[in-house]
């Protein structure tokens, strides 16, 4: 399958009103297979204080968009495109020395590989004093007494004590907390927490989200949320956009997204949220076929391989994110006719089989020789 030019999409003027604002964010690697294009022209906007959660399947394009954010993806094989804008400045223009004194400061993230966050060789204090004075002049006394007083904050037992342990000492869900402890370190107006609960168990999970809408109440920071699991997001992200190779293919607010979700691969997500009540090893129905290769991406609709509600002309017309008539703030890329979707959305949560579902697709589409809009030309 040949990969398609990406859909030119209408870029809206970033919104000033927000405290950042994406606009058509590319960035792809140059690699020895070829060129991998991880983000391909996503636009969102948090406002202060919100929530976006950002949802999609392994390899998906969630970290690669989130990284770019904080220039942690400025590599020499790397194409980067777009805007960032925080605060009124573009983080994808800014220099490297100013990208320094935003990432960890107004800017900071949860990574999604502890290790990378957490030193094994320093004590939890020591590097919670670190990442303080590395921002601003804060004595040590007074870094350290903070230190605890974090600790304190993420729900860590005995913080005076815990400062001065190693993060091996730590339980699993106990280094989760250090590591966001660590990142609200300098109370920064934007957190990005990416897969936080991932490694943790239902419990500790569930404490951790609380404890990140908790502070988000008291101190007012935006979170983006990053995961593969939309149960996650669900109570706590205001938003939601969903990923699919590198896109956003659906938008908009979390009741939106859960009360009348439009696109093929968000029922499939819906459907994989795992469910306390359900037998162990049955909780999860994954969404059948794997992820896209990012360099040889399918034609058309990049999904249309894995999608049951494909018809020919899907193949090879590419999608734009298309706005949701009458829902404010909901988009979704999919060539369904928008009542075609509403009724397979019915369908299927009042359980009718596939096959029926695939028929309602296969009526709504246009009789005779499909009327092709070659990819890259805007929807009339
Ligand atoms: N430095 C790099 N060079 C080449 N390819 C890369 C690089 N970094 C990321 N990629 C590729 O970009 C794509 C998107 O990666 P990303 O880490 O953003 O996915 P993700 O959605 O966060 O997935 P996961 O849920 O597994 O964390 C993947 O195919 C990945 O292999
Ligand atoms: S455009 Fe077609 S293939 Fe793509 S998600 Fe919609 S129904 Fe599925
Ligand atoms: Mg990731």
């Amino acid at each position: 399958m040949s990969a398609t030019a990406p859909a030119p999409e209408p870029v809206a003027q970033p919104d000033s009103g927000a405290l950042l604002s994406v606009r058509d964010l590319r960035v792809s690697f140059r690699t020895d297979d070829g060129v991998v294009r991880a983000v391909d022209g996503i636009s969102y906007d948090l406002a202060p204080g919100q929530t976006l959660g950002i949802v999609g399947e392994s390899g998906s394009g969630k970290t690669v968009s989130s990284l770019t954010a904080l220039g942690l993806t400025r590599t020499r094989g790397s194409d980067i495109s777009g805007k960032i804008m925080f605060e009124g400045q573009d983080l994808v223009a800014m220099s490297d020395e100013d990208l320094r004194t935003i990432r960890g400061n107004d800017v900071a993230m949860i990574f999604q590989d502890p290790l990378s966050a957490l030193h094994p060789f320093y004590k939890v204090g020591w590097q919670l004093v670190e990442a303080m004075q590395a921002h601003r002049s804060i004595k040590r006394s007074a870094a350290r007494a903070r230190a605890a007083e974090l600790l304190e904050l993420v729900g860590i037992p005995d913080p005076k004590r815990r400062v001065d342990q190693y993060p091996h000492e730590f339980s699993g869900g106990m280094r989760q907390r250090a590591m966001i402890a660590m990142a609200l370190a300098n109370e920064p107006k934007l957190l990005i927490a990416d897969e936080p609960t991932t490694a943790l168990d239902v419990t500790v999970q569930a404490q951790i989200l609380a404890l990140l809408s908790d502070l988000q109440k008291r101190l007012g920071t935006a979170i983006i949320i990053i995961t593969h699991d939309l149960g996650v997001v669900a109570e706590i992200a205001d938003q939601i956009a969903v990923m699919y190779a590198g896109r956003i293919v659906e938008r908009g607010s979390t009741q939106e997204i859960f009360r009348r979700p439009q696109h093929p691969y968000t029922w499939g997500l819906l459907k994989s949220i795992p469910r306390l009540d359900a037998p162990r090893g049955e909780e999860l129905v994954p969404i059948p076929g794997r992820p896209p290769s990012l360099i040889n991406r399918p034609s058309g609709c990049h999904f249309h391989p894995r999608c049951p509600y494909v018809q020919e002309s899907h193949k090879q017309i590419d999608p734009r994110l298309e706005p949701v008539s009458g829902h404010d703030g909901h988009g979704v890329a999919c060539l369904l006719e928008p009542s075609v979707r509403e009724r397979i959305w019915s369908g299927l949560q009042e359980g009718r089989d596939l096959d029926a579902l695939r028929r309602i697709a296969a009526a709504g589409q246009p009789a005779g020789p499909v009327a092709t809009r070659p990819t890259g030309e805007p929807t009339p």
